[in-house]
């Protein structure tokens, strides 16, 4: 039997400042044979469109990027701190270059087609709502966002709709 339990978004009780940006996230998708995950500590989850969503915001250089441009779904996970290693593997290291699962020796598992992790403390499966590319011509605060894109590798950001909660 599986070791999660379906909760509703509003039963999350972790706090998502915490969880997004110090304890990451894995954003993981399947495309074809090929499962990939990447480290994230940009984002957020909230409601739009009266629905609970993820935001995420990934630089079209990532491997990831391919994967979730051409796939509906994938999935946003969270792990306790014995995993830190194999989230820092996971952000600096490529798919290109790496197959992560192998690597990190973490356990896929999967929601449906959607790829997630067994030794994840939650996973939240994500439909894709909306997706733009953030632009130069639209920062407000120059000083604080500019200097992050001197590659004019702006971000995309996809807010996609949290279809389910997964949690131990
Ligand atoms: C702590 C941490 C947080 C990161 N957050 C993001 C993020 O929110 N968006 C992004 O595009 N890249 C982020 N990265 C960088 C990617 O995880 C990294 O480039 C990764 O190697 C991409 O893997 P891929 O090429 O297999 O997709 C982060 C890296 C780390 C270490």
């Amino acid at each position: 039997m599986s070791e999660f339990r379906e909760l509703s978004p509003s039963e999350i009780t972790e706090n998502p400042f915490n969880l997004i940006g110090k304890d990451w996230a894995l954003v993981t998708a399947k495309n074809g044979d090929k499962t990939n995950m990447m480290t994230a500590s940009w984002g957020g989850v909230g409601i739009m469109w009266n629905k609970p969503v993820a935001f995420t915001f990934i630089r079209p250089q990532r491997f990831t990027f391919g994967m979730l441009e051409s796939e509906e779904y994938f999935s946003l996970s969270f792990f306790d701190e014995d995993f830190r290693e194999a989230l820092r593997f996971c952000g600096t290291k490529s798919g290109r270059d790496f197959d992560k699962i192998k690597e990190t020796g973490l356990t896929v598992c999967y929601d449906g087609e959607v790829p997630y992790f067994k030794e994840a403390k939650l996973s939240l499966i994500c439909r894709k709502m909306y997706s733009q590319f953030l632009n130069k011509e639209s920062i407000v605060d120059t000083d604080t966002v500019l200097k992050q894109y001197g590659d004019d590798d702006y971000h995309k950001m996809y807010i996609s709709e949290i279809v389910k909660v997964l949690a131990k």
